[in-house]
């Protein structure tokens, strides 16, 4: 038996039907380019994430590109950030022409990790952009403690509804959070589509100018921005998704749940270190099991390849930090620069955790990866 990593056919049916009536209604009535429908996703989800402004943007990716713009970060400046995440983030640092300051992650959370910072370093900064991975969320505190003239901006694409321990939503305790609508995120579009979102009124007011092209009037423009805009088709699919998005997360706790007593059954521990998955059931911190990601710290490319030819999904995010990406070479660093980074790149293993996953495929996952070892 097979089991797919991610499985798109496997969206309830309800759902798919929510979708297809919400992509006819703008069908008929064309308002392609920031309908109504973009203003309403933005009032649900602003609320959702506890009264938030958002502006709907064209991708995660631009979501950042946009939100260090707002920070005013330019060519020559520089930005801390993480050496361990998608390619997107440190991209939007370098299109602007910064120079990222890496800060090495601490393995329990794939967080940078304040201790392995040089804070003279990074107090000279413009922002600070830290990454909620894989459905965490990060405690920012001592972050804007140590280093409080930066402003935050939040690289929160693969968080939304994520908490820390104090109940901040990820995105919204830093000046600007950045979200990712990428049809495998939690809440996924049908296509690509972002968010940016902040407390500070004014600062809505500037991405939402900055999202078409730095327009203050019409045809007047106050400064350079782009075509960030996030379609009204992908805006009506998004608002029609976020009634189930509840159910979706509920399931993927219990995926993660099944896995912890699949896996402590199966007596492979310390082969097989499981990640820590707070539900936020009574307060505190919430982890949203955007992936599912164990560490597998001997033998994990012999354990992936066995999966493969088994038919079993599962993945590496990520294989190469973004310090020692080809494109970064002329940052000058080299192996054993971010030493717990470059061994979560060898270890770490995302298992299939969608909702739709079935139990019989999970107990098929645990049992290749214990015969494996
Ligand atoms: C951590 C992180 N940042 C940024 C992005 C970029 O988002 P998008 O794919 O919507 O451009 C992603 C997305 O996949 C991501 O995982």
């Amino acid at each position: 038996m097979s089991v797919p990593l991610v499985d798109f056919q496997r969206l309830p049916a309800e759902q798919t039907q929510a979708i297809r009536e919400a992509v006819l209604r703008v069908l008929e009535h064309k308002r392609f380019i920031l309908g109504e429908e973009v203003a309403a996703f933005e009032a649900a989800l602003g609320q959702r994430l506890g009264g938030v402004h958002c502006v709907g943007v064209s991708s995660g990716t631009d979501a950042l590109l946009l939100a260090l713009q707002a920070c005013d970060v330019q060519r020559g400046d520089s930005v801390v950030t993480t050496p361990y995440s998608f390619f997107a983030t440190v991209g939007a640092v370098l299109r602007l022409g910064a120079r990222p300051i890496f800060v090495d992650i601490d393995a329990s959370d794939f967080g940078m990790d304040l201790r392995a910072a040089d804070l003279r370093h990074c107090a000279a900064a413009r922002a600070l952009l830290p990454v909620h991975l894989f459905g965490g969320c990060l405690n920012l505190g001592p972050w804007q403690h140590a280093l409080p003239n930066l402003p935050i901006v939040e690289d929160a694409a693969q968080a939304l509804d994520s908490r820390d321990a104090e109940g901040h939503f990820a995105g919204t305790r830093g000046r600007i959070g950045c979200f990712s609508f990428f049809p495998t995120k939690n809440l996924g579009a049908a296509g690509d589509a972002g968010m940016v979102v902040t407390r500070d009124a004014a600062l809505a007011g500037r991405l939402r100018r900055l999202r078409i092209h730095g327009q203050s009037a019409p045809y007047e423009h106050s400064e350079i921005g782009g075509n960030f805009r996030m379609d009204t088709l992908q805006a009506a699919v998004l608002l029609a998704s976020l009634p189930f998005l509840d159910a979706a997360q509920a399931q993927r706790h219990a995926n993660a749940r099944r896995y912890a007593a699949l896996f402590a059954a199966a007596g492979v521990e310390g082969r097989v270190v499981l990640p820590r998955i707070e539900d936020g059931v009574g307060g505190g911190a919430r982890h949203t099991v955007h992936q599912f990601v164990v560490r597998i710290p001997e033998r994990r490319d012999a354990v992936l390849a066995g999966l493969k030819r088994a038919g079993i999904g599962a993945a590496v995010y990520y294989p190469l930090p973004l310090s020692l990406q080809p494109c970064c070479a002329f940052l000058g660093h080299k192996a054993g620069d971010f030493p717990v980074a470059e061994r979560m790149a060898r270890e770490v293993l995302a298992l299939p955790i969608a909702p739709g996953l079935r139990e019989s495929e999970q107990a098929e996952v645990v049992a290749a990866i214990s015969k494996l070892l």
